[in-house]
């Protein structure tokens, strides 16, 4: 905990959180709750609510949702921190300085250290790029086009061929040789003792968003293997949550993001004026990176290579897109393999046209489907139409499923009316996709075991959150400890303590972790919805069915866990009958 529970309690219970959103989200009250235009995702009608009395809020749409903190670090992308010390301001509180757990204190210690290391690093490649040695990563980057006010604005340097020299000038500088090897830098064999990790390559340190080094891409100057050789995953260096170029894509306020596949056709694109161009780092766009963006655009412009693993490429970005509530268009860069290559063939003007140009990214789906059958065949031809129809299913909003089905329809020469029927036909197989079932990230899976076993503990713990007054009936069958999650468990023990005390505040748990990550967890907790079912009856039955399956999962547990001991064997036959017990007891939800 940066401060003292208590205190980021006092502040949430002096900040509505209706005034707070009312400040971002015009609200209009309806029954108990405020509803509005979600900030989070993109929508025509209201499906975002504030409670105030629970002093949350939620999402039906996209399935945000959280407390006043966890809304502010989402929306303004503020720390935990930062947001507690933003609404201390506004309720006029005075804070303390943080007060910080050793623990936490040395973890952030050694992400400090990480980052001078590698600031000193960066430091020495730019040094050497500029130096007598760097002669040839000079002509290489020159060769490649780029002004030295570029090469200045990325930090762009060089490893030469004397692998001792980053260690040597590190040492000088204060680092020792856990930190260097952890950072990535360089490595340790017997026969060699420290040698840089990167040999005779030109350097591209990446930065995050507020202009620290975390990590480095360092590419071969011509062929070789592999191109790019890029830092390993440390503390600092997360691959899945950086962009490269985000740093300077953040604030250029160009109304939309160009993603790209590679770091030198981010260099090429802001050298031409296109700021808000950024990459993934050395792997495939992730929904983490998808959620960072969302935070800057709701537009983003897809500049892929265009050969086939380009094109499978953006197909794969378009999803993840799509799953975290933005659109994406795709920019045509034929006859050019690149941005860099188009860049420098045919420049700025003409790429500002292909941005204008763009293709929604539905359309360009269609047309690499169209590429995949023979449209003088009847049969594929049917086929294609079918596909077409299936992917029209994934719209749930009626309107826009409509817009896009006459938009395609009039393309490819299609009834409309046939092709209506088609997609009513699909529809009724599989159903509609309904919104509020879309998970907030992540590519939907086939739930594992443990995966069942850790919905049935969420959905516990929200049911009780959205009728406490249950707690009274189960609370003999069930503790804390039932919960394997950790962080489920942590919920339930501060849950359950409050309930019996009969001062039961759902908002107050979201703020009691210091990581972010589990604050959003947390959160998810708390707002997530029960699914839909008919009163009585079918309700008790579902809700015995989730507290079984969380007990069951627990029995199984600690079976599992135990040894042959024979208290423990006692404690099993016991859990076994209680177990046989629940499965036989009705409980009564209303
Ligand atoms: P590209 O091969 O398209 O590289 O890989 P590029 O950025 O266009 O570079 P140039 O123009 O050939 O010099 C795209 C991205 O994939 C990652 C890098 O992030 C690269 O920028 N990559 C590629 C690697 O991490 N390692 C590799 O060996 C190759
Ligand atoms: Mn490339």
């Amino acid at each position: 905990m940066y401060y003292p529970e208590e205190l980021v309690e006092e502040i949430r219970l002096r900040n509505d959180i209706v005034d707070v959103v009312s400040g971002y989200v015009r609200l209009q009250k309806k029954g108990s709750s405020h509803w509005g235009l979600c900030p989070f995702h993109n929508e025509k009608s209201p499906s975002f609510s504030v409670n105030g009395e629970r002093q949350m809020y939620h999402c039906f749409g996209c399935g945000a949702g959280g407390n006043v903190y966890t809304f502010l670090m989402n929306y303004e992308n503020y720390s935990f921190p930062e947001a507690v010390r933003f609404l201390a301001d506004r309720a006029g509180i005075s804070l303390p300085e943080p007060e910080e757990s050793e623990e936490a204190r040395k973890r952030e210690g050694r992400r400090a250290r990480l980052l001078e290391v590698n600031r000193a690093a960066a430091k020495f490649f730019y040094y050497q790029l500029r130096g007598p040695r760097g002669e040839a990563g000079r002509r290489y980057l020159e060769n490649r086009r780029l002004t030295e006010e570029t090469m200045r604005r990325f930090g762009l340097g060089f490893a030469g061929k004397n692998g001792a020299e980053l260690v040597e000038y590190l040492h000088s500088r204060g680092f020792e040789d856990e930190l260097i090897k952890e950072a990535g830098l360089a490595g340790y064999s017997e026969r060699h003792g420290m040698t840089s990790q990167f040999w005779n390559r030109v350097m591209f340190p990446i930065q995050d968003i507020n202009h620290k080094v975390i990590g480095f891409g360092g590419r071969v100057m011509g062929d070789g293997e592999p191109k790019y050789l890029n830092s390993p995953e440390t503390p600092v260096f997360d691959k899945r949550r950086n962009l490269y170029g985000l740093n300077y894509a953040r604030t250029a306020r160009s109304g939309n993001i160009i993603l790209c596949e590679g770091y030198m056709d981010v260099i090429a694109m802001h050298q031409a004026g296109f700021t808000q161009a950024v990459a993934s780092l050395g792997t495939a766009f992730t929904p983490q990176q998808a959620t960072l963006l969302r935070r800057y655009t709701d537009n983003v412009l897809l500049a892929y290579d265009s050969d086939g693993a380009g094109v499978k490429a953006a197909l794969r970005g378009i999803g993840i897109l799509r799953e975290a509530g933005l659109t994406g268009r795709v920019i045509d860069m034929k006859p050019y393999k690149d941005p860099d290559e188009f860049m420098k063939a045919l420049g700025r003007e003409a790429f500002q046209e292909r941005i204008e140009q763009a293709e929604n990214s539905f359309f360009f789906e269609i047309r690499v489907l169209e590429g995949q059958f023979d449209m003088g065949d009847p049969e594929q031809k049917t086929r294609f139409h079918r596909e077409i129809a299936k992917r029209l299913c994934g719209f749930s909003e009626e309107m826009e499923r409509e817009n896009y089905l006459q938009a395609v329809a009039a393309k490819y020469f299609i009834s409309a009316e046939s092709l209506r029927r088609l997609v009513v036909s699909y529809a009724s197989q599989t159903g509609l996709p309904r919104p509020a079932q879309r998970p907030r990230s992540g590519v939907q899976r086939k739930a594992a075991p443990e995966e069942n076993a850790k919905r049935a503990q969420r959905l516990l713990i929200t049911w009780l959150m959205e009728a406490p007054g249950l707690y009274g009936r189960i609370r003999k069958y069930i503790s804390p400890e039932d919960f394997t999650e950790e962080l489920y468990r942590t919920v339930a023990e501060r849950m359950f303590r409050e309930l019996e005390q009969g001062d039961f505040r759902p908002a107050g748990i979201i703020s009691m972790f210091s990581e972010e990550e589990q604050q959003r967890e947390a959160a998810s907790l708390f707002s997530a919805s029960l699914p839909p079912m008919e009163a009585g009856q079918e309700r008790d039955k579902a809700f015995r069915d989730v507290l079984l399956s969380v007990k069951r999962n627990s029995y199984q547990c600690h079976v599992a866990q135990m040894g042959t001991d024979v208290n423990a064997l006692t404690q099993a036959i016991e859990g076994k009958k209680a177990l046989e017990e629940l499965a036989r007891t009705h409980i009564s939800v209303d």
